[in-house]
């Protein structure tokens, strides 16, 4: 596991971070003079840069160093550059390559990292979907992230944030393709009827009090038809294969970190009553024959509501049923 840049804070960093500033360019000598260090230990800095994906210029005439482009990468300095949220992603943990973001969110949880605390991943190795399955996560082209949270809510009020967050997306991509997105209770994202992200909820309690959750999300920006395996190829998509055209995934991901830090702190307040009216227009279950296997029990009705909770509401034609977690299916033919 390897962080995108070294903590504390290197000289590159401060370097970028100055140079990011001023569009137009500072000279070596002023640059040099305000970190204090001498213009090759600046020019190897430079060259370190580079390495990361950045592309400055240097103009001899002016002596002007400019940062020309900066490289859509999930590190920490990308994802906290211009992100404006008060709460979520004020401290940014970027690994190149991990395991499970959400493993690891765990673990930073575990040894007391404040709420708000984001961790994300160009790559993960082992990316863990809900119900055991596996979450295909290849290098470069998908947004792998977890938050962490610390709500002063009970443990029975948790569920609701996996929807929370699944509207938070919604909302995001929506932007991106009007009208395509849909969210397939209770935490699955679509784009034109197929699945482009996900959501895995992981909470500890402590004493009968939430200590914290970690909400994981993955998402499909990059993805061409062929980097599906086999057994999703059918029913996954990314936002590109929709668009037609490259998404930029850190300016995506800080635009969801901002839609989601607004539904969470409505959230704590009135939980998804301020929320139905969107959560039931981006649906895509109501008013259909659903199939809901919850535990071991299936049930079958029709879809037609979505409570304040966040359950869903199944109507089996002798009873109404309220469903707070489960796995839905679709009744095509039914
Ligand atoms: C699902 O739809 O089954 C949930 C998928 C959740 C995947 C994300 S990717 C980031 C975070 N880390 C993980 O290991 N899983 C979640």
């Amino acid at each position: 596991m390897k962080a995108h840049k070294e903590t504390p804070v290197s000289l590159a960093d401060r370097l970028l971070e100055i140079i990011r500033t001023r569009s137009k360019g500072l000279t070596l000598t002023y640059l040099s003079r305000k970190l204090k260090r001498n213009p090759e230990e600046l020019v190897s800095c430079i060259k370190q840069l580079k390495e990361w994906g950045y592309r400055t210029d240097y103009d001899r005439s002016s002596g002007k160093v400019i940062l020309v482009s900066a490289p859509d990468i999930l590190s920490s300095t990308e994802i906290m550059n211009g992100l404006k949220t008060r709460i979520i992603g004020r401290q940014v943990h970027g690994y190149r390559k991990v395991k499970s973001t959400n493993d690891l969110a765990s673990r930073l949880a575990t040894d007391g990292i404040g709420e708000g605390c984001v961790v994300a991943a160009e790559e993960q190795t082992a990316g863990r979907g809900r119900l055991g399955r596996n979450w295909h996560s290849p290098v470069g082209v998908g947004i792998y992230t977890s938050i962490i949270l610390r709500p002063k809510l009970r443990p029975e009020q948790a569920p609701g944030l996996s929807l929370m967050t699944a509207l938070a997306l919604a909302i995001t991509v929506d932007k991106l393709l009007p009208g395509k997105v849909q969210i397939k209770w209770p935490n699955d994202l679509l784009i034109c009827g197929k699945k482009a992200a996900g959501i895995l909820t992981e909470l500890s309690v402590d004493r009968g009090r939430i200590d914290y959750l970690v909400v994981g999300v993955g998402i499909n920006v990059n993805q061409t038809g062929g980097m599906f395996p086999e057994e999703i190829k059918k029913t996954a998509t990314s936002l590109r294969r929709t668009l037609r055209k490259k998404v930029n995934r850190v300016l995506l991901l800080q635009e969801f970190l901002q839609n989601f830090e607004r539904e969470y702190l409505q959230y704590q307040k009135y939980q998804l009553k301020k929320s139905l009216k969107k959560l039931r227009q981006y649906s895509s279950l109501l008013g259909q024959e659903v199939a809901v296997t919850s535990g071991r029990e299936q049930i079958r009705g029709r879809a037609v509501d979505i409570d304040s909770s966040g359950a869903l509401v199944v109507d089996t034609g002798s009873e109404i049923l309220i469903i707070s977690a489960g796995e839905v299916t679709l009744r095509v033919n039914a």
